[in-house]
This record gives structure tokens, C-alpha cells and sequence, in this order.
């Protein structure tokens, strides 16, 4: 059986399109960064598993110091952007503070549970071994949580949390892993129930992420995943392939009503959405060995 894996190795224009609601930017204390490759700043480094990496050459060439990160690109990534749009240092990775002695300050500065490889569905991941899956990740959050309330106190920590930034990146890798070929879709599913599936667990996962206290949320949208080149190299004139870019658009809108029903359900939730569906995606690396 042929191993597929798909590193999303393209980054977003983010600097020059990203614009958040201001009721969302205001006053943001911390960052907590959730999703996969798009925005992962170098989790993966710590697991020695996943075939999900970039902690090589010519990853991170742009990168002040010209270091691989772990960061999925030559360059900053989202992460960094969303960042320094608010005037904040990028998360760092959880995993690599989970440990240290000082975390609990590294928690309240925020950081980043990204993993490349990870998605909405915990099945997702499997494709590349190892990677933390967006239920990991929200883990990973219920211990962060926990750690503030006890340096905090609840009242605090919870007001902490309802000013930081929410930022998830998360979606992509399903679409691609269920559109690949050689894949087996998940029993009895067909597009339109598996990216229904798709949007009933992110609503949980969503509303878990809001009951440990977070309020403020962005989030993007998923690419034209058609238009990644092991979804290209499955259309014979060498086009996008158009079904999944459709599917691609239609999870994109089962988000965003997602959003707008969660915000009017749940007290003091607000949202900024990306569109990322039009933007024009560079690739910079292509696994094709592998597919
Ligand atoms: C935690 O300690 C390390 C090593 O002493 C230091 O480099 C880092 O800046 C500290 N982090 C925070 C958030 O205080
Ligand atoms: C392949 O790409 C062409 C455009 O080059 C497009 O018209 C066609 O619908 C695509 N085929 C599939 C199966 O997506
Ligand atoms: C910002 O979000 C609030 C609700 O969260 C909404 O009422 C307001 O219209 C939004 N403003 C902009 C500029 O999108």
C-alpha cells in the first residue's frame, strides 16, 4: 500500500490580507494557536514519529538566523504574522515548554499546539504517523487551562483567556486524505456526510475550546485544496481537481454558518473568519516520492 503523505507545504499571503475584527484585536494578552503544517512552529520537532516534518534544509532559508523551525515554510508562516499583527512574539511550541520548570509563565504568554499533519477527524493524522490531532491539541489546552487557574485563581484566568486570541488553522489535511487517491473513505461516507462530519466535530471541539474560557476566535477558512499537486497530478490535463476544490468550498461554508450559529448560542463568543479559499498558495516543497 502506497504511503501518502501530504505536507501542506504552501504558506499564506497573510500580511497584506489579514484584517480582524477590532472588537477581536483589542487588548489580546496572549496567543494560543491551534491546527496543522499551515501554522505548526515546530511541535512536530518533538515527535519522532511523524513523517510531518521540517526540521531540515530548506525549511525556515528566509528565517531570521536561516534555521530550519519546524516551521513548514522557507520563511515566517501564519503564525508569525498573526503575531506580529498584534504586536506579540509568536507562541511557541507547547511541547517545547510543557516541560520546562518556567512553564507556567511560557502558558501565559501563550502557545502553539500545531502539528503538521493534524485534522479535524483523529483518523486524519494517521497518514503521517504521528502528529498531535486537533483533540491532542485541545488536551494539551485543558492542561494549560488548568495550570492558570491555579496560578491565577479561576476568575483571573478565566478573564485571561477571555481576552487572549483563539487562533485555529485546521481542515485541509482532511479534505486532502479523504480526496487522495488510493485513500479508503471512511465506511458509507460520501462527500457530502463526510464534510458534514467534518463540521459536527469542530462545533464540539469549538465549544469545548470555549468552556475552558476562550472567547475571542480566528479562524481560516480551507485553501483550494484541488489545486495541491498530488490532487493536480489526479487530473490528466494537469488542472485543479475540480471536485474537491467544490468540496474544499463547501466545508468552507459549513464553517462559516458553524460560526455564526455558535456566536449567537454562546454568551460573549466573537469570531473573525479568514477566507483563504481565493488566495493564491505557493508551494515550496512537493513530497512526490512519497505519494
Ligand atoms: C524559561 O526559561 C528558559 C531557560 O532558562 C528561558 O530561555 C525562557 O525565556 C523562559 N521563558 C519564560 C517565558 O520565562
Ligand atoms: C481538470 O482540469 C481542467 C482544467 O484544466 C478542468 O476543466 C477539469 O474539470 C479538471 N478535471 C477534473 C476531473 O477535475
Ligand atoms: C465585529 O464583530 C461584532 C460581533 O462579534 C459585529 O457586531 C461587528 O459588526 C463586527 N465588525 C466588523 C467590522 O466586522
Amino acid at each position: 500500500m502506497a504511503q501518502h503523505l501530504y505536507l501542506l507545504c504552501f504558506f499564506f499571503f497573510l500580511s497584506l490580507s489579514l484584517s480582524f475584527n477590532s472588537s477581536i484585536s483589542q487588548a489580546v494578552p496572549a496567543i494560543f494557536v491551534f491546527g496543522d503544517s499551515l501554522i505548526d512552529v515546530g511541535n512536530n520537532n518533538h515527535l519522532p514519529l511523524s513523517v510531518a516534518k521540517a526540521d531540515f534544509p530548506h525549511n525556515g532559508v528566509d528565517f531570521p538566523g536561516r534555521k530550519p523551525t519546524g516551521r513548514f515554510s522557507n520563511g515566517k508562516n501564519a503564525a508569525d504574522f498573526i503575531a506580529l499583527k498584534l504586536g506579540l512574539p509568536t507562541s511557541p511550541p507547547y511541547l517545547s515548554v510543557a516541560s520546562a520548570p518556567n512553564k507556567t509563565e511560557a502558558f501565559l504568554q501563550g502557545v502553539s499546539f500545531a502539528s503538521g499533519g493534524a485534522g479535524i477527524l483523529d483518523g486524519t493524522d494517521k497518514l503521517f504517523r504521528q502528529s498531535l490531532t486537533f483533540n491532542k491539541q485541545i488536551e494539551y489546552f485543558t492542561i494549560v487551562q488548568g495550570e492558570l487557574v491555579q496560578q491565577l485563581g479561576a476568575q483571573a484566568a478565566q478573564n485571561y483567556l477571555a481576552k487572549s486570541l483563539i487562533v485555529i488553522v485546521i481542515g485541509s489535511n482532511d479534505i486532502l486524505g479523504y480526496f487522495s487517491s488510493g485513500s479508503t473513505p471512511p465506511a458509507k461516507s460520501n462527500p457530502q456526510q463526510f464534510v458534514d462530519s467534518l463540521t459536527v466535530s469542530l462545533k464540539d471541539q469549538l465549544k469545548k475550546i470555549y468552556d475552558l474560557g476562550a472567547r475571542k476566535f480566528f479562524i481560516a477558512g480551507v485553501a483550494a485544496i484541488g489545486c495541491v499537486p498530488s490532487q493536480i497530478n489526479q487530473n490528466k490535463t494537469g488542472g485543479c481537481k475540480e471536485e474537491t476544490n467544490y468540496w474544499s468550498g463547501k466545508l468552507n461554508e459549513g464553517v462559516k454558518s458553524l460560526l455564526q450559529g455558535m456566536e449567537s448560542e454562546l454568551k460573549g463568543m466573537k469570531y473573525s473568519y479568514f477566507d483563504a479559499f481565493g488566495l493564491i498558495l505557493q508551494f515550496i516543497q512537493k513530497p512526490s516520492n512519497y505519494d
